[in-house]
């Protein structure tokens, strides 16, 4: 099976696709520093006619605290539509909210999102990740129930990205896409996606971190086409990790998986399935056909992005932190799609080498 629910709007003023929302309740979903930047302002401009109000309190891998504050606004005000503008955090958040107050006996809102990062392609799939702060755990929430009605691709909100979070949410752009490509859900379609966005991301990106406005623009797209072959196919054990890791130790999501996935790709190239999918993906672009010249252009690729080879954790806080993060990475609903059966202690080697 293989749908796309989103309708994507692109090209030539895409905002207009939130004209049928003219004179009506509309909740924003954003974060604080997307508002004082004046980034928001062309979609307040085209929501003018409506009634608005701000959730602007979104933090970085959003808290189920910050998810439950954002539906007794939602409850409060009423809205006809919610439209979450940002990375995947603020995206992340509406799409909970948005859910949660369905459930909980209110109608389904619709909700479109507007990507400022390129990025997590949480636009476009059934995922929102949430982070249990109590339990320092983030786990993804899968439910056909959390896709947006239409999703704004406008390169025009990703020009003041700093190369930080260029670099970060590019990785993470890359890691869907070899993880879709190789998962157990993979098919036709989802291939297509996968090695169209992994290879154009691999190009742009350079471009983009120098801040040229065409990679980033491409830097969009290949995001959403990750978004969407992922969310057919799934993803893996890089990004079960990378939740694992990101709930205890708040390092970006990207740069986790930035870390992790040369790693992943030697650990899957012992599954033969696996093995071709990445030798012809590191073919398809311009690398010698094999698994291990793919792994080793994503360390160049990283270092090249100024990304550090290691955390900031020392290998004694790490080694305290393994029996907790392993099972955590165990039990993602991410893990499910990995081609290769992972094991506690293949888990715990792949993290090993992340101690600085
Ligand atoms: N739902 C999914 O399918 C999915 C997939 C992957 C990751 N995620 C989750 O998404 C979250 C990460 O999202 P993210 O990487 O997009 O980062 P983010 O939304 O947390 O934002 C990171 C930083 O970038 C800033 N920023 C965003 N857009 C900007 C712009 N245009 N200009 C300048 N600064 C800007 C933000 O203000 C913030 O400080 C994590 O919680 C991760 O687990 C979700
Ligand atoms: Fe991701």
């Amino acid at each position: 099976m293989f749908a796309i629910k989103p309708k994507l709007y692109f090209g030539d003023h895409p905002l207009e696709a939130l004209s049928p929302l003219a004179g009506k309740r509309v909740l924003m979903v954003t974060d604080a520093f997307l508002v004082s930047s004046g980034l928001i302002e062309p979609v307040r401009a085209q929501l003018s006619t409506c009634t608005l109000e701000l959730f602007d309190q979104v933090e970085p891998d959003p808290s189920l605290q910050l998810v439950a504050r954002g539906i007794r606004v939602l409850r409060e005000f009423q809205p006809e539509a919610v439209v979450a503008f940002g990375g995947g955090s603020p995206m992340d958040c509406a799409k909970a909210m948005v859910f949660f107050a369905a459930k909980e006996g209110g109608t389904s809102i619709p909700l479109y999102c507007i990507p400022t990062t390129a990025g997590t392609g949480s636009e476009v799939t059934s995922f929102a990740v949430l982070t249990d702060t109590d339990k320092g755990v983030k786990y993804p929430l899968v439910e056909d129930a959390l896709l947006s009605e239409g999703a704004i691709l406008d390169p025009s909100f990703l020009k003041g990205v700093p190369p930080r979070v260029t670099a970060d949410t590019g990785m993470d752009v890359l890691t869907h896409a070899a993880e879709a490509l190789v998962a157990t859900g993979a098919n036709h379609f989802t291939d297509a996606l996968a090695e169209r966005s992994f290879t154009v991301a691999y190009r742009a990106l350079p471009e983009a971190y120098r801040g040229n406005q065409q990679a980033k623009a491409d830097m969009l797209y290949a995001s959403c086409m990750a978004g969407i072959a992922f969310n057919a196919a799934g993803l893996g054990v890089c990004h079960s990790m990378a939740h694992s890791l990101g709930g205890r130790f708040h390092v970006p999501h990207g740069r986790l998986n930035a870390l992790l996935l040369p790693h992943v790709v030697n650990f899957n190239a012992a599954n033969h399935k696996a093995s071709e999918k990445y030798a012809n993906l590191a073919k398809l672009c311009g690398l010698s056909a094999n698994p291990r010249a793919l792994s080793a252009a994503m360390v160049r690729l990283r270092t090249s992005l100024g990304i550090p080879a290691k955390l900031e954790v020392s290998m004694a806080q790490l080694k305290e932190a393994l029996p907790t993060l392993a099972a955590a990475a165990l039990s993602d609903v991410c893990l499910d799609a990995n081609p290769r059966k992972v094991s506690k202690e293949d888990v715990i080697s792949m993290m090993k080498e992340l101690a600085g």
